[in-house]
């Protein structure tokens, strides 16, 4: 059980609590027993969110046009990597659709789905396993040193993080510990070299109260990326915000959250295991990173507006029916709801190139 694992983590720790870090990686990642790691459905009506990919397959055949575009007309190498691939759905529509469309791609294509958890790894598997052009990886550096595209759908969020609080003009780290078989925080003066270093590195400040992720393991994770590419294009879609924006007074708690049963969950310790958690991203962070490894921002979207320049309009059918349950009528509603306000507004998309020759003509004009 998650909980004892947990009991045991502070029991052993020296000053029994145990960083938010710490707690997210053992309750979502935890081998056997964490949620990403268990038998257990977590994408769709069955699970506990949905992701843009799984209301139908406009949003990963947009990308596919998008990644031909790229490598017909900016001369992108045809190799794909897909971070967090999660349960595989995204890639089955990209392939698909160029496997229909592009033949001549097609046979030059690889696809690599870097993905940690057992479970959605063996979702891939059986839904893109007939394709010889996709293979499973676990670990970024399986494909380092590669020429092509290298994309996410919500992995950074999935990421653990630490948290800090400025609490009566000083720092604190925000910790979890254990009373009576409950779970709760307990805060102390922030002394973590590695927090205080990305705090002066960004010229962070917090006002007072203001609570804070620091994701160290996005940076481990980027640095990675940015340094595995050699050229091509690095594409992150996610929920998250600026270093300006995170300075506005409605971002102060910070972002860390849970879905449960499709149910948004403030309180970080609730249903250990049983739910996803998530937090909003650093974009600025990211853009630093690839920039130090040659990577250039060449835009940061909102989804919508990304999704408008790749096309996703051409994936709009006519028709005469007054079934609104049909299923072209299904189709189009999606679309709608991917480029029209409600849950699409919250994503933005972060577009970095390196050593892109036809950088300019990056989107189909
Ligand atoms: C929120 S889910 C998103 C899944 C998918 N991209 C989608 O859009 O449906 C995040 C995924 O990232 C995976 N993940 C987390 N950390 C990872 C890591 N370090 N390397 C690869 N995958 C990871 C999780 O197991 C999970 O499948």
């Amino acid at each position: 059980m998650l909980i004892h694992h947990l009991e045991e983590m502070i029991e052993r720790s020296p000053k029994k609590r145990i960083s938010y870090q710490d707690y997210m990686a053992a309750v979502l990642y935890a081998p056997q027993i964490g949620y990403y790691m268990r038998q257990k459905k977590k994408i769709g009506s069955r699970g506990d969110f949905y992701t843009s990919g799984n209301v139908g397959d406009a949003f990963g055949r947009s990308l596919a046009r998008w990644f031909v575009h790229l490598i017909k007309v900016c001369g992108v190498s045809p190799h794909i990597v897909e971070m967090g691939a999660g349960d595989g759905k995204l890639a089955y529509d990209i392939l698909v659709y160029i496997k229909e469309t592009e033949p001549l791609i097609w046979d030059s294509l690889t696809y690599v789905l870097v993905e940690t958890s057992p479970f959605h790894r063996r979702a891939q598997q059986d839904r893109i396993g007939m394709f010889k052009q996709a293979s499973l990886a676990v670990e970024a550096e399986e494909w380092a040193n590669m020429n092509g595209i290298v994309f996410s759908n919500e992995f950074f969020d999935a990421l653990p993080v630490h948290v800090i609080e400025k609490d009566g003009g000083s720092l604190a780290e925000v910790f979890v510990t254990m009373e009576g078989g409950r779970l709760l925080e307990v805060k102390e003066p922030l002394d973590n070299p590695d927090i205080l270093t990305y705090l002066a590195e960004r010229s962070v400040t917090l006002q007072d109260k203001q609570r804070y992720e620091i994701p160290l393991q996005m940076v481990q994770e980027y640095e990675k990326i940015a340094s595995s590419i050699r050229s091509g294009v690095l594409l992150t879609i996610d929920y998250g915000y600026t270093q300006k924006e995170w300075q506005e007074s409605a971002h102060h708690q910070g972002s860390l959250r849970g879905y449960y049963r499709h149910e948004m969950i403030t309180d970080a310790l609730m249903h250990p295991g049983d739910m996803d958690m998530t937090t909003h991203i650093h974009f600025d962070t990211l853009m630093d990173i690839g920039k130090k490894k040659g990577a250039a921002v060449s835009g940061l979207y909102q989804q919508h507006e990304f999704l408008l320049k790749t096309g996703i309009l051409q994936e709009l059918k006519g028709h005469q029916e007054t079934n609104p349950f049909s299923e072209t009528a299904r189709r189009n509603r999606a679309i709608r709801g991917l480029i029209i306000g409600g849950y699409s507004d919250h994503f933005r998309v972060l577009l970095q190139t390196k050593n892109l020759a036809e950088a300019a003509r990056i989107f189909p004009d």
